[in-house]
C-alpha cells in the first residue's frame, strides 16, 4: 500500500482511563500496519496535542499490553477548548506532528472535544470508553465489564461479613451521572437495594426496604449506591470537595456514608460503609473487555481507511458497527425502566 505508507494515524486516550485501552491502543497499531499507515501515539490526552508530546508506536511498543490495565499513552482530563489558545495549539500540533488521521479514545468529554475538532475539519474517528458505560449510542463501552466483574466480587465478599455480624453493609461505587455499575453488579451481587441518580428515592424508602427484610428473618442488607445518587429532594450531589475538574465535574464522593448514618439512625441496624473508588478502574480488564477494544480499535482504523470520518465506533447487538460522533456526545445513556424494574423485584 505505497499511497498510505507516509500516512500518519495519531491516537490518544482522554479522560479516567479504565481496563481495555491497551487492547485499543494495541488493535490500533496492527490494524493500522496491515494497512500501510504509521501509528504515532499522543501523551496524556489532548494535553500531549496542547505540549506537542508524542511518541511513535510500532509493532515491538504494543506487544504485551494486551493484558495490562491503564494506557501506556497516559491520559488527562485535559480540556483543550478552555482557551483559544490551546484550541490552536492542538491544531499546531497536529500538523507539526504530521498526523493525517486521529483516533480519539475516551468517554463524553474527550469526545466532546473530538466533534469540536471535527468540526475545525480534522480526520478524526472516536472509540467510546468509561467504565460508567453511559456514552450513548453504543451498547456498551469497554471497560464496563470489568469494573461490574471487581464490584461484584466485593459484593460477594462483603456478604459474608455483613452476615456474620448481621450488619448493613453500604457499598459507595463509581457513576457520574448514570447507576450502570451499580445496577449491574447490584444484580449480579444480590444487593438488597440499588439507589443511582436516574431514581432518587426517600431515605424513608430505603429504610423501609431494609426493614421488611429484616422482618422476614434476613437481619443483613447489601445496598449498593452510586456515588452520583441523590436522596429525593437533595439538591445536589454528595462531593468530596469544592473543586471542579477542566470538564466542570465536581469531585463526587461521600454519599456512602451518609446513607449509612441515615439507616443507622432510623432502623438502629449496625451498618459499615465501602467506598471501592478507583480499584473499580484498576488492574487487569476482562475477556469480554480485551476483545470488545480490540474490535473497536481495528474498526476505528478501518474507518479511517475508508474515509469515514466524524465517526465513533460502537456495538450495536454483537455487530461493531459506527454512528456520528454527533448522535453519540449530545447525551447520556442512562438505566432505563426495564433495568430497574428487574433490580427492584429483588429489593428487600
Ligand atoms: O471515568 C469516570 C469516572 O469513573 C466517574 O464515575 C468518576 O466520578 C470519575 O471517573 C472519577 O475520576 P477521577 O477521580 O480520576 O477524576
Amino acid at each position: 500500500m505505497d499511497t498510505n505508507s507516509q500516512r500518519v494515524i495519531g491516537i490518544l486516550t482522554g479522560g479516567g482511563d479504565c481496563p481495555g485501552l491497551n487492547a485499543v491502543i494495541r488493535a490500533v497499531v496492527r490494524r493500522a500496519d496491515m494497512l500501510g499507515y504509521k501509528v504515532l501515539g499522543v501523551k496524556n490526552g489532548w494535553l500531549g496535542l496542547v505540549d506537542g508530546i508524542a511518541e511513535p508506536l510500532s509493532l515491538l511498543s504494543v506487544s504485551g499490553i494486551l493484558p495490562r490495565g491503564g494506557t501506556i499513552l497516559g491520559t488527562s482530563r485535559t480540556n483543550p477548548l478552555k482557551s483559544e489558545e490551546s484550541k490552536r495549539k492542538v491544531l499546531d500540533n497536529l500538523k507539526k506532528f504530521g498526523i493525517d488521521y486521529l483516533i480519539a479514545v475516551g468517554g463524553e468529554d474527550t469526545l466532546g472535544v473530538a466533534r469540536y475538532l471535527v468540526n475545525e475539519g480534522v480526520k478524526l474517528v472516536g472509540v467510546p470508553k468509561t467504565i460508567d458505560n453511559d456514552v450513548e449510542g453504543t451498547d456498551q463501552t469497554f471497560g464496563f465489564d470489568t469494573a461490574v466483574q471487581t464490584v461484584t466480587e466485593a459484593i460477594d465478599r462483603l456478604h459474608t461479613t455483613a452476615e456474620s455480624h448481621q450488619r448493613v453493609m453500604v457499598v459507595e461505587v463509581m457513576g457520574r451521572h448514570t447507576g450502570w455499575i451499580a445496577t449491574v453488579a447490584g444484580l449480579a451481587g444480590g444487593a438488597d437495594c440499588i439507589l443511582i441518580p436516574e431514581q432518587p428515592m426517600t431515605i424513608e424508602a430505603i429504610c423501609d426496604i431494609l426493614e421488611k427484610r429484616h422482618a422476614r428473618g434476613r437481619v443483613f442488607s447489601i445496598v449498593v449506591v452510586a456515588e452520583g445518587f441523590k436522596l429525593a429532594g437533595a439538591a445536589q450531589e454528595v462531593t468530596r470537595d469544592q473543586k471542579l475538574d477542566a470538564f466542570g465535574h465536581t469531585h463526587l464522593g461521600g454519599i456512602g456514608e451518609v446513607i449509612a448514618q441515615e439507616i443507622e439512625k432510623r432502623t438502629k441496624f449496625e451498618t459499615r460503609v465501602t467506598v471501592l473508588g478507583h480499584i473499580q478502574r484498576g488492574g487487569t480488564p476482562t475477556a469480554f473487555d480485551r476483545v470488545l477494544g480490540t474490535r473497536y480499535g481495528v474498526k476505528a482504523v478501518d474507518l479511517i481507511h475508508e474515509g469515514k470520518f466524524g465517526e465513533m465506533v460502537c456495538l450495536k447487538g454483537t455487530q461493531i458497527t459506527s454512528i456520528p460522533l454527533g448522535k453519540a456526545v449530545t447525551t447520556l445513556k442512562r438505566v432505563d425502566s426495564e433495568w430497574i424494574r428487574t433490580a427492584e423485584i429483588f429489593y428487600g
